[in-house]
């Protein structure tokens, strides 16, 4: 068997070990297996790649590349291990913004280098898949560098509003089209200039103009254009493994961002429009009036009454680690006798999961962390309701109030209960940068401070 078709064969392997990791992904239980998989699918491809690389490339050609494999894995390798649980979505759209410059730079290289092909219509083709390759890496590359300047706080997360912005998209994407016919007839340099210069700006358009709440689906959605734009760059290496890794990444993330918009209740096609009919929000002058506080051995003693007891985590809860304080005081709780549960909101935290990770991560048992449809309309027969961390995911404006900026999201409706219970450190407003009413309602009390610090501290009251 000739070297390159074994390469094929253990390319197959690999997209099967890629399609049984997601499956594995789906599920708590099964999500070890799954990253189990995914590192042999990748380790397997990575090989194979190599060895057919390395058969007839000169020297200069093995050095570049083991040299490129060292100092990339370095760098990944370090970054994976220092990177905080909080830091995870901004590492993520930073790595997107790699694929999508890997994609600008093998669309171009594929211009600039190619072994002519027999036919005109077989060139031609070459040439629109290097222009549409070059045109979806450069929207990811720009639009996940935004995405990570967003999420790391380095520039705001407000949408931004220019005059006639959904004229600019859709004048970027006409003008792709018309300059696609122009560069399959001729394929001048210059309109290859032209369109990465108009699909970096777009890339950085899109995503500036969403903010604030949606920004949970950018994440997804650039992770679905950054497997388009690996497929994309499959086609022109002629590497299968890619395109088929390429459309997983690019179909998955897509029915994401789908499933999270139905979770939000935001229309799919406006988010991924960016911000399509989304208006500007009017700034809020209302008057909430007086919040109450409590300290933790206030708490405690609502805690040693009470009969029920739901959780509502948020980020909070990620940043301060409050994770395994919070798993004691539930073992505690539950060991007198108290129903404790825990109500996780589809997008609390940073990322899609990030609240059911960490409590797994603190091994709270699975059978007692309920999804937001399954522990919303108990919430009325609850004693307390802890909020630790957790703001935008348990504000009632996104149900009572039509002109919020978060107005139809759904949200937990821990108002309902008894007893509520915030921890948080201030009166700041949360992600979406929207005041919260429930921090001033008659059955609400604030216990200021670090979540993970008050957490203890009820515990030792206890
Ligand atoms: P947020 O609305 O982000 O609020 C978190 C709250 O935690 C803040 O109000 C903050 O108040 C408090 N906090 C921060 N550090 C704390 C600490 N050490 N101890 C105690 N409290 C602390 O949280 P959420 O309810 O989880 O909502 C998530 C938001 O992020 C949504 O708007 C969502 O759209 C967005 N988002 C989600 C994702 C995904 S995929 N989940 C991705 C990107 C964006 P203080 O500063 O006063 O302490």
């Amino acid at each position: 068997m000739s070297v390159t078709a074994a390469a094929n064969a253990a390319y197959i392997v690999a997209a099967l070990l890629f399609i049984m990791s997601l499956a594995g992904l789906s599920k708590h239980e099964s999500a070890r297996s799954g990253v189990v998989y995914g590192i042999a699918g990748m380790v397997t491809a990575l090989v194979a790649t190599v060895v057919v690389a390395v058969q007839d490339a000169p020297a200069t050609g093995i050095v570049l590349l083991f040299g490129a494999m060292v100092i990339g894995a370095s760098i990944g390798l370090w970054r994976a291990r220092v990177v905080e649980m909080t830091g995870i979505p901004e590492l993520i759209a930073l790595l997107h913004s790699f694929v999508g410059l890997a994609a600008v730079l093998v669309g171009w290289n594929g211009y600039l280098e190619h072994e002519p092909y027999a036919t005109l219509s077989l060139e031609r083709i070459h040439h629109g898949e290097v222009f549409v390759g070059v045109f979806i890496g450069a929207v990811t590359f720009t639009g996940s560098i935004v995405a990570f300047l967003k999420l790391s706080a380095r520039i705001k997360s407000a949408p931004l509003v220019l005059p006639g912005k959904n004229y600019l998209n859709l004048g970027a994407l006409v003008a792709f089209f018309l300059l696609t016919v122009l560069f399959i007839a001729d394929p001048n340099i210059w309109l290859l200039v032209l369109v990465t210069a108009v699909a970096l700006a777009l890339g950085w358009h899109l995503v500036a103009s969403i903010g604030g709440g949606d920004m949970p689906v950018v994440v997804s959605m650039l992770n679905s254009y950054s497997g388009w734009a690996a497929a994309a760059a499959g086609f022109l290496l002629s590497n299968n493994l890619l395109i088929v890794v390429g459309a997983l990444v690019g179909s998955s993330g897509a029915y994401l961002s789908y499933i999270m918009c139905q979770a939000m209740n935001r229309s799919f096609i406006s988010v991924i429009a960016g911000g399509f009919g989304i208006e500007a929000a009017a700034g809020d002058e209302t008057e909430y009036g007086e919040h109450r506080e409590v300290d933790a051995e206030g708490v405690a003693e609502l805690l040693a009454n009470a009969s029920s007891v739901v959780i509502t985590p948020g980020y909070g809860m990620a940043v301060a680690q409050a994770q395994y304080p919070v798993a004691d005081l539930v073992r505690r709780l539950r060991e007198r006798g108290v129903d404790v549960r825990f109500g996780i909101h589809p997008v609390a935290g940073r990322l899609p999961g990030h609240m059911n990770v960490l409590l797994a991560e603190a091994k709270v048992p699975y059978d007692i962390v309920l999804e937001l449809d399954e522990i919303n309309d108990d919430f009325a027969d609850t004693s307390v309701v802890l909020v630790i961390g957790a703001n935008d995911t348990v504000n009632p404006s996104a149900a009572e109030d039509p002109s919020s900026p978060i107005a139809g999201m759904p949200v937990l409706h821990v108002w309902e209960s008894s007893d509520v219970i915030v921890f948080k450190r201030s009166m700041a407003a949360g992600y979406a940068g929207v005041q919260n009413p429930l921090f001033f309602r008659e059955n609400t009390q604030m216990l200021f401070g670090d979540a993970k610090q008050r957490v203890e501290d009820i515990l030792r009251a206890l």
